[in-house]
């Protein structure tokens, strides 16, 4: 058969992985895809750079639309990153009836049903496996081997630096910042960092694997997010102390009143699997009503772990490209003409357990005041441990679990121990997932 011309587009770690693994694996890769691929041109803004690793094996350029314009380049892989000149180049592939891998989160998150409609009317793939979870293959797991199963909820470690940072603080007892500088320096952060650390980049994931689950258009406007940089090595502590450890999770869940999707740190029981996932790796656990839980584990980031989800998509694309568009798997799993408009729940409406810490001054009373207020709101305490200042000041910490409650509960009970006089501080509240039904 026929090889198959790729365009990269991008050849920074991603690209570059890419590169390399293709040239390194292509023979093995060819007997699996049935024919060669073949990259044919590649683009990026530094010609020395690409000069360096592609030598001669390719056409070179730092104008990437020669790529996507290019009769003779079949599938453009997407390897800038960012909104705006990617979705271009993106749309103008598609435009050109060509297939598209790409590892955007970012793009598809934001654009991915203006994208996905515009490659359905042309009859082309967009595949994007690389886009979650770096090298894990969870949108093959979520779009094919679960298809039997309704699935109920999806919790996941799926920002490999957030996890590394939080992995270091809690084992090396290393500050935020120089842990930060090491992540970015290895490769696994994105351009900008505070995607990384507030969330963005998780949300961005989540959502993509929340439409792939429950047949629903990407709706990242609707996600709750919330990042690490808050959390304190007190906090770790303590959750350990009370059995728990500390990750940033996306979560989606199907409830009877609609669907969960959020992101925030996490307290999970330590003895869960997902708990003791460390470093840069990800993990993904899905339950679905079939199967029950399943655990999906791997390097979260990366260039050649990324690129292992780039290239099976590149040899996914491979195999289906004679396919009639009706008989190859659909980009969200369902039908496109059959998602569904389930309602995507406000955090208000919530349900889950907290972790709680304040600060108040030790003197009687104090704790009768704050349950008072827990009680009022339907909140019951399900563990709390009380600890003193390191100087010699008259206040104490206090930290609480909940068990499950309303989001819009919590908040005001937490309004209402805030206004309390001995309460010296915010009150930090931290979600806890059990992760067992
Ligand atoms: P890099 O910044 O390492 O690579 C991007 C490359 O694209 C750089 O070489 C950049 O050049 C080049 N570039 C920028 N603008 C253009 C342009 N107009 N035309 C041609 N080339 C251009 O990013 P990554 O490889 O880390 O990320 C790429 C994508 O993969 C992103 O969407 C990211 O979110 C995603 N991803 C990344 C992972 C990772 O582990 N790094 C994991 C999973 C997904 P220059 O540097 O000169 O700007
Ligand atoms: N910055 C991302 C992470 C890269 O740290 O997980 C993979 O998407």
């Amino acid at each position: 058969m026929k090889p198959i011309h790729i365009g990269i587009l991008g050849l920074g770690t991603v690209g570059g992985g890419t590169f390399t693994v293709l040239k390194r694996n292509g023979e093995e890769i060819a007997r699996r895809a049935g024919r060669k691929i073949v990259v044919k041109m590649v683009a990026d803004k530094d010609l020395k750079k690409v000069r360096e690793l592609v030598g001669n094996d390719a056409i070179i350029t730092d104008n990437a639309h020669e790529v996507t314009c290019n009769p003779d380049i079949d599938i453009v892989v997407e390897l800038i990153g960012g909104q705006t000149i990617a979705k271009e180049l993106i749309l103008e592939a598609i435009a050109h009836g060509k297939h598209v891998v790409t590892a955007n989160k970012a793009l598809l998150a934001n654009h991915g049903t203006e994208i996905f409609a515009a490659a359905r009317a042309k009859g082309v793939i967009v595949a994007f496996e690389a886009a979650v979870a770096g090298g894990i293959p969870i949108i093959k797991a979520l779009r094919e081997g679960l298809t039997a199963n309704r699935i109920t909820w999806i919790a996941g470690i799926i920002n490999g630096t957030a996890n590394f940072i939080l992995s270091e603080m809690r084992e090396k007892g290393l500050a935020f910042n120089e842990v930060l500088a090491q992540a970015q320096k290895l490769g696994y952060a994105e351009a900008d960092p505070t995607y990384d650390i507030e969330g963005i980049d998780a949300a961005h994931k989540i959502t993509l694997m929340s439409a792939i689950a429950f047949g629903i258009p990407v709706q990242f406007d609707k996600v709750y997010t919330e990042g690490i940089t808050k959390l304190t090595s007190e906090d770790i502590q303590y959750a350990e102390e009370l059995g728990y450890r500390i990750k940033l999770l996306g979560i989606t869940k199907r409830t009877e009143k609609g669907i969960e999707l959020r992101v925030h740190p996490t307290l999970i029981p330590i003895k869960r699997l997902i708990a003791n996932v460390e470093g840069v790796m990800n993990a993904v656990v899905v339950k679905g009503d079939a199967v029950g839980a399943t655990l999906y584990y791997g390097a979260g980031a990366g260039a050649e772990p990324t690129a292992s989800s780039v290239i099976a998509d590149l040899v996914d694309v491979a195999r289906m490209q004679t396919a009639d568009p009706m008989h190859r798997v659909p980009t969200l799993s369902f039908q496109p003409d059959l998602l569904s408009d389930t309602p995507m729940l406000s955090m208000d409406d919530v349900e889950t357990s907290y972790y709680l810490r304040m600060q108040v001054v030790d003197k009687p009373g104090v704790m009768a005041e704050i349950t008072r207020i827990l009680a009022d709101n339907h909140i019951s305490i399900s563990a709390m441990i009380q600890k003193e200042a390191s100087d010699d000041s008259d206040k104490v910490s206090i930290i609480m679990l909940t068990h499950t409650t309303l989001e819009r509960s919590i908040n005001a009970a937490i309004k209402g121990i805030e206004s309390l006089p001995v309460v010296t501080n915010q009150v930090f509240r931290i979600r806890i997932e059990e992760l067992n039904k």
